[in-house]
């Protein structure tokens, strides 16, 4: 066993508790007697820790590795896989970083909206540590989602996050493509594979249920995610927006009159019924509570002041993708419409509402 951790770079006690959990047990015997690491077994190691290097919990591992349906080969091609997307984003990064270096060194200032794009599709790498601030599980939407998951013990979580929603009291599974955001996870929270919901690295109906949450908008592909999610999961539970109905912007009176911005972000988002076509299942409206916990970017409905707070802001995408100055012009406007009287006056009637309908969805199969 020492001979084979020191190869391997783990620790014997790494392979012990391997052992101990089933994951890879030594099924040779010595002329000694002693327990001995067999070709098959050294392969099956070799996966587990190529696996564990890039984020995989070792629940899922044991389910990867046991998969009949996936012989050393396929191991080996979804490893190679795997590792080049790593690598790809980190090279892209890198040059990314060496191009604001040059501006840097040339005096050249670089906006704020170039800052972000060093960090491509990865948003989250620059927002994200302010998000546990202000996201967090609300208790009365994660009960429409737990009653929607129904029995399912074994779920996994797209697009995770830093794991709100995720319920406690089952077997979870993570995947989540950012790294701070991974990095963020509470201790103790459910292993989380570093990967994308358009690319599952999981064999086909490996999970009871998947969910995702406050999600799908962030994917540079989300018909193809939600294909995935239902691929790898008997059911699928997915919080979304309906971007697709005529006049979404009027629905909210922060994109009606402060952020027509917003119509700009929903181009080319797929419609409602595109995205339950894809799981092959059902919308239901999901009503906001004017006291909402969970502060995404129509949380604060009943409550305009929060909007006014930088920190409020920071924590939802919405703010960051439309720019600075459009962030500002919409905060100075509702500034002085607060003040005056002028937002009381057109948003009447939703002081006397507990809940609203922003058009959030519940999309079930
Ligand atoms: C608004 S957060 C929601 C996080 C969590 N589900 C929650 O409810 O708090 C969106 C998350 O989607 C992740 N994300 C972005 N692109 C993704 C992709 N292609 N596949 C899976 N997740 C992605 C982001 O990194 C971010 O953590």
């Amino acid at each position: 066993m020492g001979r084979v951790a020191e190869l391997a770079g783990v620790s014997v006690r790494t392979l012990h508790h391997y052992d101990e959990i089933g994951l890879v047990r030594p099924s040779a015997r010595t002329s000694a007697g002693y327990w001995a690491y067999s070709a098959g077994d050294v392969e099956r190691l070799r996966e587990v820790l190529g696996y564990r290097r890039l984020g995989f919990g070792l629940h899922a591992i044991a389910e990867l590795v046991d998969d009949p349906a996936t012989d050393a080969v396929a191991h080996l091609r979804r490893l190679r896989g795997l590792l080049q997307e790593q690598r790809d984003r980190a090279a892209a990064m890198v040059t990314a970083i060496d191009k604001e270096l040059e501006a840097r060194v040339l005096g050249i200032k670089t906006t704020p909206e170039d800052q972000l794009k060093v960090f491509g599709a990865q948003l989250y790498e620059a927002i994200g540590s302010a998000y546990p601030a202000k996201r967090r599980t609300e208790p009365r939407i994660a009960a429409r989602i737990w009653e929607a998951l129904g029995d399912a013990r074994t779920i996994l979580n797209v697009g995770a996050g830093t794991g709100s929603y995720e319920p406690l009291d089952r077997e979870v599974t993570a995947v989540e493509p950012s790294a701070v955001m991974r990095a963020q996870r509470p201790a103790g929270s459910a292993p989380c594979v570093a990967a994308s919901a358009e690319c599952l690295p999981f064999a086909d109906q490996s999970f009871d249920a998947a969910m995702a949450v406050s999600t799908v908008h962030h994917w540079p592909d989300p018909v193809a995610g939600l294909r995935e999610m239902r691929r790898v999961a008997r059911r699928v539970v997915v919080f979304t927006y309906d971007a697709g109905t005529t006049g979404s912007l009027q629905r909210f009176w922060l994109t009606r009159d402060y952020l027509p911005e917003f119509a700009d972000l929903l181009v080319g988002w797929p419609s409602l019924a595109d995205m339950t076509r894809a799981i092959g299942g059902r919308a239901e409206p999901v009503l906001i509570p004017w006291d909402c916990a969970d502060g995404f970017f129509e949380a604060h409905w009943r409550r305009p002041e929060a909007y006014l707070e930088k920190s409020v802001r920071r924590a939802v995408s919405v703010w960051t993708r439309v720019g600075p100055q459009a962030e500002q012009r919409a905060v100075d406007s509702l500034r002085d419409d607060l003040s005056s009287g002028r937002w009381a006056e057109r948003n009447r009637d939703l002081i006397a509402l507990a809940a609203a309908e922003l058009g959030l969805r519940l999309l079930v199969a």
